[in-house]
């Protein structure tokens, strides 16, 4: 209890939570009826049978066709608006002071939806967190790796004018890991890099479903500065090494590894040897509406299985802050 005060106390930041990934039942079923979105025949027919199936996801892509319905019953930009906003009231209440949050445009414009109703609907909810929480965000949109590059490349070109306005501050990949290796996208993130301003933040999915060489393949060809879960990262002792040398975070999320059984238990993530070797990490949410769990959870879950000191909860609070893309100001409000 006393334990689970402080971690609900120390300031958090939030760098992977997919938006669409915090859609909850309760909301998917009125949203559907509302926009008259009919569900495929074999969906199930209540949040509580859609729970129940949410338990049971045999794999990254058995989640990912859950999650592709699911955002499919977003229509208007209210939608979108009402999605962030009420992610950002949790994230208030579980002590986060900052969030960097993904988005998924092509899962929208492939359904029809234009990408400035999206944008427009997430960034009206951050700016009412920042105005009347007090959280500082930023928006990351991702590319779908199962989507051809070319789809990528006019997505990235469609989204210029978002990044020179500020609304959108980063780039990363997504979806489906296993047969769409970091390397097909090279052009997209330099595309980003050369045309969406210096500060533009590059990250990517890589080593949740795939080896360290994805990592590796991140770092050299996107040139990310930041690795979203990198759980496999362990599996090679030079790509540890790296990872504390340049001072790469990882962007772990604990539940969600156990619910799409890249781990057994939390208890088998290579923390310590992480800690070890100095890679920083930050813990995150990943899709709560689906793995049962905000970042609060994902924080106690690490704390029952690894039972930190005060020391290491304040270092891997300091990891998260540090490897925010925020200016140096803000770092030193959060510290
Ligand atoms: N899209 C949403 N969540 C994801 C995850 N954990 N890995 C890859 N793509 C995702
Ligand atoms: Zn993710």
């Amino acid at each position: 209890k006393e334990m689970h005060n402080f971690l609900k106390e120390l300031p958090k930041c939030e760098h992977h939570v997919h938006l669409e990934g915090t859609l909850e039942p309760d909301l998917l079923f009125p949203l559907a009826k509302r926009n008259k979105i009919e569900l495929p025949a074999d969906f199930p027919k209540t949040p509580e049978e859609l729970h129940i199936r949410y338990d049971n996801f045999e794999n990254l892509d058995d989640f990912l066709h859950f999650y592709y319905i699911g955002m499919g019953v977003l229509i208007t930009e209210q939608d979108f608006f009402d999605l962030a906003w009420s992610y950002f009231v949790k994230a208030k209440n579980d002590g986060v002071w900052h969030a960097e949050t993904f988005f998924d445009p092509q899962g929208h414009t492939e359904r029809g939806i234009k990408m400035e109703t999206v944008v427009n609907g997430f960034n009206r909810a951050a700016e009412k967190a920042q105005a009347e929480l007090g959280i500082s965000t930023k928006l990351i949109m991702c590319l779908l790796k199962h989507l051809p590059v070319p789809n990528g490349m006019e997505t990235l070109k469609a989204a210029t004018g978002f990044y020179k306005q500020g609304l959108i501050h980063g780039l990363g990949l997504d979806s489906s890991e296993l047969p769409f290796p970091p390397k097909l996208f090279t052009e997209c993130y330099s595309y980003a890099a050369e045309n969406f301003g210096e500060d533009v933040g590059l990250t990517a999915h890589a080593g949740e479903e795939g080896g360290p060489e994805y990592i590796t393949q991140t770092l050299d060809l996107l040139k990310a500065t930041r690795i979203d879960h990198g759980v496999n990262s362990y599996k090679d002792d030079a790509v540890m090494e790296r990872l504390a040398r340049e001072n790469v975070m990882l962007t772990l999320c604990p539940l969600s590894n156990v619910k799409l059984q890249v781990v057994e238990d939390v208890a088998e993530l290579p923390v310590m040897k992480w800690l070890e070797v100095g890679v920083p990490f930050s813990i995150n949410s990943d899709d709560p509406a689906y793995f049962g769990g905000y970042i609060l959870d994902n924080y106690v879950v690490m704390h029952t299985r690894f039972g930190f000191d005060l020391n290491t909860w304040g270092k891997i609070a300091k990891f998260g802050v540090d490897g925010s893309w925020i200016s140096s100001e803000r770092k030193k409000k959060i510290h």
